[in-house]
């Protein structure tokens, strides 16, 4: 078990703290550990939540998961029916503007196994989240957030930190709120350790997934000297002769739920498992699906500043505006009449690139076109470059990931192409409606939920090609009825993606917890 040294609270910044050597910083005088009264007071007023979690806008994001936490997370604080707290990794990578503005906590030693590692905490509030950061530089100080051979430890050492800090900070959750993989150990080692000591004895775990393909699976021969997991716990993480801190987290978990209720059933099945779904089929009763949200006010047609224009749902003639001035930066003719059909996405497989590939160069023969912005697999992003150069004036592929351009197509295109194999959720159809572009995806998990043929898109059923061209040139037809599109794209953009409904789902789920 864990022993913590503990340092006095001081309020130092970031900045200044990154000036003292380590070593330095390791040898401030031990301070005593608060005694712990949070768990004899189970009747204060706001439910304390905790989320765990690898990434989170706007400090550091490499896709949709970053966005949930940080919009879900202020969504419940601003209900002011939540103490609500995050805890991330402190990358190096977290932007200067934010990490600059960070108050250095204190710091304390973390056993994982034989290794007895620093770990200092940062804090900072946002919209009325407290966000902690787990500072060790042997970890994180590294480009990026993931794909290092060390990642399993990595994240051991920041989920155990996680449960180490809690009598620093006094802070026991009501609800720890875990997400994918790299904050699954949290949940495990607070039934596996923690949960016999009196104040950590209330903690729920709650444990969603936002896509079931990263499962963090490693060698069995790793479990007690990597992941101190003792040998009578092996059977929790065991799966398919390796560790699955995924399979482990969903055993030890009182709950634990996706990202939209479609994926919610989709994941009992092989198709979409990832070989988990007898795991998940066996813990049914503990899963929920709740969709996401979306920050609204973040993506709005009136408010951004990245747009050339902006416009409304009620008053939509900046649209063209928009739609003009992309069509001039990415040199394309700039033509009011054809339709935009756009894809923002990273060109991966189970994005549904296969469909794209098989049947663009038939598309392409009509009065359309196409804008492709993300990276990905080289033989993707090869033939979309290779398509460009064939198509100059009719397709125009852009092989970066960038935020201020991926809201300018967002808003200056009239077609939005979500062909998914799968998709747990899916933020990128509930922000092309934001802007009244309409969307065209293939029905399954989020996309499902999220748009209605019709009502707010279109869809197809099948993961085939020309279903997908089928339904495309419908919308392509579509779009030449001015009021009928007009309709369309109003309904589109008023549709309701705020967290409004799904934070109380995570409400009433979190309540039902704590029964
Ligand atoms: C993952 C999923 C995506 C989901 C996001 C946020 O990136 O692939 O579908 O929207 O997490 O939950």
């Amino acid at each position: 078990m864990a022993a913590t040294k503990t340092t006095k609270t001081t309020k130092t910044t970031a900045k200044e703290t990154a000036k003292k050597p380590a070593a330095a910083r390791a040898k401030k005088p031990a301070a005593e550990v608060k005694k712990p009264t949070a768990a004899v007071k189970r009747v204060e007023e706001k439910k304390k939540i905790l989320f765990v979690a690898s990434e989170a806008t706007p400090f550091i994001a490499t896709g949709g998961l970053a966005e949930v936490i940080g919009s879900l997370s202020s969504a419940l604080a601003a209900t002011d029916r939540y103490d609500v707290r995050v805890v991330l990794p402190l990358y190096s990578d977290i932007k200067k503007e934010y990490r600059d503005k960070f108050s250095y906590l204190g710091n304390l030693y973390v056993h994982l196994a034989w290794r007895n590692q620093y770990c200092g905490i940062f804090t900072y509030v946002k919209d009325g989240v407290t966000f902690y950061f787990i500072d060790n530089e042997f970890y994180f100080k590294r480009p990026g957030c993931y794909g290092y051979y060390d990642d399993g430890e990595r994240f051991a050492f920041f989920s155990r930190s996680v449960l180490e800090i809690m009598p620093f900070l006094n802070f026991y959750p009501d609800v720890m709120h875990c997400h994918d993989w790299q904050a699954a150990l949290a949940a495990i080692y607070l039934k596996t350790n923690y949960c016999f000591r009196e104040e950590y004895q209330y903690i729920r775990a709650l444990f969603t997934i936002h896509n079931i393909e990263y499962q963090g699976q490693y060698s069995l021969d790793l479990l007690c000297d990597l992941f101190d997991i003792y040998g009578h716990y092996k059977y929790l993480v065991e799966y398919n002769n390796s560790i699955n801190l995924m399979k482990g987290a969903i055993e030890c978990c009182e709950r634990f739920s996706t990202v939209s209720p479609t994926y919610a059933q989709e994941i009992k099945d092989p198709f979409f498992a990832h070989g988990l779904d007898r795991i998940i089929r066996n813990n049914e009763f503990k899963l929920r699906g709740i969709l996401n949200g979306i920050d609204d006010i973040g993506y709005s047609c009136e408010h951004d500043n990245h747009l050339f224009a902006n416009y409304s749902a009620d008053d939509m003639s900046n649209k063209a505006v928009c739609k003009s001035e992309l069509q001039k930066m990415l040199n394309l003719p700039q033509k009011p009449d054809t339709p935009i059909i756009s894809m923002v996405s990273r060109l991966v497989s189970h994005k549904g690139l296969d469909l794209v590939t098989a049947v663009i160069e038939e598309l392409l023969q009509d009065d359309v076109q196409v804008v492709i912005l993300g990276t990905g697999d080289a033989h993707f992003e090869g033939f979309f470059s290779d398509l460009a150069r064939r198509y100059p004036d009719k397709l125009s592929a852009n092989i970066v990931f960038n935020g201020d351009l991926s809201r300018k197509i967002y808003s200056g295109s009239d077609i939005f192409l979500m062909p998914s194999k799968s998709e747990p959720c899916g933020l990128s159809q509930m922000i092309a409606c934001r802007y009244a572009t309409i969307p065209v995806v293939r029905e399954t998990g989020g996309l499902y939920d999220s748009i209605k043929p019709l009502q707010n898109g279109y869809t197809f059923a099948n993961y085939n090609a020309h279903d997908m061209l089928y339904v495309l040139r419908q919308a392509v037809n579509d779009y030449k009825n001015k009021d009928e599109w007009s309709k369309l794209m109003h309904r589109a953009a008023v549709t309701d993606f705020s967290w409004r409904h799904s934070a109380k789902e995570y409400e009433s789920l979190y309540l039902e917890m704590l029964k």
